[in-house]
């Protein structure tokens, strides 16, 4: 008997008193447009073969219209959800709101529509990521500033799809963490692991290690411990350069995944309001920890919607090795 994200979100909701059907209406309009993004990227692969010859700007304007069309896609299925205040993108500088009532529009979705994008061209996976947040009721705004800058803590929903070998859509509602594997026969999500949990330790650490020279010292230590087996085990590196497939990795296998400051990024590279705080509420969700070096991901009051922060993700053991004595 298949389970579809629909059903399973629905079951979800009978737990969880607050959500209504509007709550699933919502996500099925996410989706949609990933089942859209990844229709175009499988016809993406296809033309990207076709266009070695005029190589360089097919695949310029190819990868840059996969990032606006899975941009457009979003903000199209979305937009048409009076359920939705406003769409964070990180391909928008400002969000787009609907001027709809508190009472209407309840929900902020944030989101990054391509994550990986520079892995297109060379048919790597690549992902989309979101989080869904709770519009503030004392918030009449027009920009709806105050309820889009909520720390992650407050996020009512987070999920990715890593378009793969294989379409996956993983996501939480603060129940657990459930993966969805898009069965292209019937053109839906179907469960295909429910209550998904991060391994206590992994053996695998991901890291742009040639940024490794800029990084503050603690990292360069650390990622000698995990070398050196201080640890107590072996591990090997995996960098995909899509957070999303690395991301996805760690929660299946466990380990760390780490952006850390460097000298161009002293804020870290990515960004924590569509990258990093909904990994992050997955990574708890699943038995794992998220942290900036600083401080809890979760915590962080965002200042700014394209913020940037270090992130670093991962197993209880191995995030433990790296705050122990610091702020969690
Ligand atoms: P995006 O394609 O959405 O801009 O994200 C790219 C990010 C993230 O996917 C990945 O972890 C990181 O960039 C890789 O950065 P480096 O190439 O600097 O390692
Ligand atoms: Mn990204
Ligand atoms: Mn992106």
């Amino acid at each position: 008997m298949i389970t579809t994200v629909q059903q399973h979100i629905l079951q979800q909701q009978q737990e969880i008193s607050e959500a209504t059907g509007r709550f699933s209406w919502l996500l099925s309009g996410i989706t949609l447009a990933t089942k859209m993004v990844e229709a175009k990227i499988r016809t993406a692969g296809l033309t990207d073969v076709l266009g070695v010859m005029g190589q360089t700007n097919v695949q310029g304007e190819q990868q840059q219209k996969l990032d606006v069309y899975a941009n457009q896609a979003l903000l199209h299925c979305l937009g048409l959800r009076d359920s939705v205040a406003a769409l964070v993108s990180e391909e928008d500088e400002e969000p787009v709101t609907f001027n709809r009532s508190v009472e209407t529009g309840k929900y902020i979705i944030v989101f990054d529509p391509l994550d990986g994008s520079s892995n297109i061209d060379v048919n790597v996976n690549v992902g989309t990521i979101f989080s869904v947040l709770r519009r503030l009721p004392s918030d009449h705004s027009s920009d709806l500033q105050a309820s889009i800058l909520q720390p992650g803590y407050t996020q009512v929903a987070a999920g990715y799809v890593v378009y793969g070998p294989s379409t996956v859509l993983v996501y939480t509602t603060g129940h657990g963490v459930h993966g969805f594997t898009l069965d292209p026969t019937i053109g839906a999500f179907v469960l295909t692991s429910e209550n998904m949990k991060m391994p206590e330790q992994g053996g695998y650490y991901s890291v742009n290690e040639a940024n490794a020279a800029t990084w503050p010292d603690e990292y360069r230590e650390y990622v000698g411990k995990l070398r050196s087996g201080a640890l107590g085990r072996q591990y090997s590196s995996r960098y995909i350069g899509s957070l999303v497939a690395d991301f996805h990795r760690t929660l299946l296998k466990g380990g760390v995944f780490l952006y850390p400051p460097t000298k161009d990024q002293p804020g870290g590279k990515l960004r924590l309001l569509y990258e990093a705080n909904p990994l992050a509420f997955i990574a708890e969700q699943a038995g794992g920890m998220a942290s900036s070096g600083q401080t809890r991901i979760l915590d962080i009051k965002p200042e700014g919607i394209h913020q940037r922060t270090p992130f670093i993700v991962g197993s209880k053991r191995e995030m433990q090795a790296l705050l122990d004595g610091r702020a969690k």
